[in-house]
């Protein structure tokens, strides 16, 4: 077996900012109520004509840097995103292109928040097993594209951005790399966060587009709930795997749904704050993007570096949940 090493970490997220002062003229909220229930002060957002794949290409021109490695070495390309440019073809291959990636397969991976984790798990499979030697693994959302901005429950939550890992094989005895994975899914709970209108079940069309189905619907309390009871199942599974402790943890990376889903997490695997990557203020939600982002800012002001054992967590539509541990 194959080992999964890191080379390679990028990120992008877009040049516009909005604020909780620009949502308080948009809906009925206020900077306070943001801040204390969701710990989120601004989020990026594309401009009109940017796509999820514009960001895409940015991080992982980034990574593949980072990893000294050119686009036609890489053999396999894994996108989560649940805002692809389009429904058909995927995004994976529309990135393929804009990259010249030119002996990759490529795939998206529709895992809600959860994309990330689940491509990286799968890198890790696919090279483990010897059949691929270089992955690259994005998360990526372009939230904004589906958030509807007269909709205080949702608006104020979500933002757009991208990170990119480039996943090597490197021999069975290498000490850093991908030391276990942990994937999770419930159908059950696919009503509390959907679309409900775009898929075949119910088509878009003018009246439908008109009322807004084509929005994130989301019961966020009950998400709330079982995402605490997720993310904390997931870290406590991935550590157990590989034989470890929270106690070894040099970083806890988890999604930035909220900061008191991130709080709640800590407590189970009983870290201290100080050990628990939080940029929520900064970005929002940026979905499938979020683990990514976070791992690529963690790195570049010192907060991990190579050797140190981190452990990267999320949850996300579906249900899914998910969580990987990983030495740098
Ligand atoms: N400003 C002011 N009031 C608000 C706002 C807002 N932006 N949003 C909701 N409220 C109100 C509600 O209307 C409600 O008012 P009411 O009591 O008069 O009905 C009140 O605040 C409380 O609402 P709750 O939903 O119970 O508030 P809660 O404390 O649960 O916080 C939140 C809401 C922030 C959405 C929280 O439930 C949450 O973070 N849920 C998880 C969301 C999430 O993690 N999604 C991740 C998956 S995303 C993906 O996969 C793409």
């Amino acid at each position: 077996m194959k080992k999964a090493l890191l080379t390679g970490v990028g990120a992008a997220t877009p040049t516009r900012v909005l604020t909780n002062c620009d949502f308080e003229k948009m809906v009925d909220t206020s900077d306070d109520w943001i801040v204390t229930r969701t710990g989120i002060r601004e989020r990026h957002v594309v401009e009109n004509g940017m796509v999820g794949t514009d960001l895409a290409l940015e991080a992982s021109r980034q990574a593949l840097r980072e990893a000294e490695l050119t686009p036609e070495k890489l053999d396999l390309i894994l996108l989560g995103t649940v805002t692809p440019d389009f429904i058909v073809p995927s995004s994976a291959c529309i990135l393929q292109k804009k990259l010249d990636a030119t002996r990759a397969a490529a795939m998206d991976v529709v895992a809600g928040c959860t994309g990330f984790i689940y491509g990286l798990a799968t890198a890790n499979a696919f090279v483990q097993s010897g059949m691929y030697a270089n992955v690259l693994v994005i998360g990526v959302e372009v939230l904004s594209k589906l958030t509807d901005y007269k909709d205080r429950n949702t608006c104020v939550l979500f933002g757009d951005a991208a990170g990119a890992v480039v996943v090597q094989a490197a021999p069975a005895d290498e000490k850093r790399g991908i030391l276990s994975t942990f994937l999770a899914a419930d159908g059950n709970l696919a009503n509390l966060l959907h679309v409900p209108i775009g898929g075949a079940v119910q088509p878009l069309t003018p009246e439908n587009f008109s009322q807004g189905g084509h929005y994130i619907k989301m019961a966020g309390n009950e998400v709330f709930k079982s995402a605490v009871r997720e993310m904390g199942e997931a870290a406590v599974v991935a550590l157990e795997k590989a034989g470890y402790s929270s106690d070894d943890l040099a970083l806890l990376i988890p999604h930035q749904a909220n900061i008191r889903i991130i709080e709640a997490t800590a407590k189970r695997l009983g870290l201290p704050m100080e050990k628990v990557y939080v940029n929520i203020d900064k970005y929002g939600n940026t979905s499938s993007a979020s683990v990514p982002l976070a791992l690529w800012e963690a790195r570049r002001v010192g907060k991990v570096k190579d050797g140190d054992l981190v452990l990267m967590v999320a949850f996300g539509a579906g249900f899914t949940w998910g969580s990987v541990l990983v030495r740098l």
